[in-house]
């Protein structure tokens, strides 16, 4: 004989299986899901929201879903010999709402992409000529490392500190896809050497466990400051 569960429970199981199903998509959300079919943005706009708001669709054309950026050549290296072209919403109107952006990274021989961090996108990275180191540390300071040549696709979780170094004879260049229209990008050493206002040295001191004259001699490599642009 079967036996019958009763309504009541039924309705337990449900929701269970409901909030299993839902409560982890809604906890891993990165940005929120479009409600149109798209939402160009209107860099130009004054109005200030979470993201941007949309150009008039009458206005839009196949060119607000389009970007040639990377085609052009990387023009300057910074001082850790890397060029980031930068495809995110605010280089390319189209992404605006959707969930995806992409760099560009170009690395002179022994050019490091130095340990930093995106805020709000997990990396999926492929290597597109060269030969990289790339590694990222966890919360529990486990470092999970690859040496990739092209071809080769790599991931780093969300908000966790990576780099990517050149150790090839040639220039490397590998594109970066993230799940976020402005992953953001936050660099530890300039974040905590080159900020405006700089960081009282006593912060610093303790928290490399070096006397202030180290904290000096650190600060000085960054100046003239670079890479104030990222919001
Ligand atoms: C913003 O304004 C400039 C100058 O008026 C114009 O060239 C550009 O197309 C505008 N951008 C957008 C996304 O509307
Ligand atoms: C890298 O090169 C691009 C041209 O492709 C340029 O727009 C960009 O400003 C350069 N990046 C840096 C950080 O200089
Ligand atoms: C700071 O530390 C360095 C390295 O330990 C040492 O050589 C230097 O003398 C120290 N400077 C001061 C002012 O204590």
């Amino acid at each position: 004989m079967t036996k019958h569960i009763p309504p009541y429970n039924i309705n337990r199981i449900l929701c269970f299986i409901y909030l299993s199903l839902v409560l982890p998509l809604l906890s891993n959300a990165v940005d929120p899901s479009p409600l149109q079919d798209f939402c160009v943005a209107d860099l130009n706009s004054t109005i200030n929201i979470n993201g941007f708001p949309c150009k008039n669709s009458f206005d839009v054309t196949s060119e607000d879903f389009f970007y040639d950026g990377f085609k052009e050549r990387p023009g300057e290296f910074n001082i850790f010999d890397v060029n980031v072209t930068q495809a995110d919403v605010r280089q390319f109107p189209g992404l605006n709402t959707l969930g995806l952006s992409m760099n560009r990274v170009v690395l002179k021989p022994g050019g490091l992409n130095p340990p930093h961090v995106h805020p709000r996108a997990s990396e999926l990275s492929r290597v597109a000529d060269g030969k990289l180191l790339a590694g990222w540390v966890t919360t529990g300071n486990v470092f999970y490392w690859k040496i990739l040549t092209s071809g080769d696709l790599f991931v780093i979780p969300p908000g966790l500190v990576h780099f990517q170094l050149n150790i090839g004879e040639k220039r490397a260049r590998f594109f970066a896809s993230f799940n976020s229209q402005n992953p953001g990008l936050q660099i530890v050493s300039t974040a905590l050497f080159n900020s405006t206002p700089p960081i009282l040295d006593e912060v610093l001191s303790k928290a490399f466990q070096v006397n202030h004259s180290i904290v000096e001699l650190i600060r000085s490599g960054f100046a003239p400051a670079l890479l104030k642009s990222s919001y």
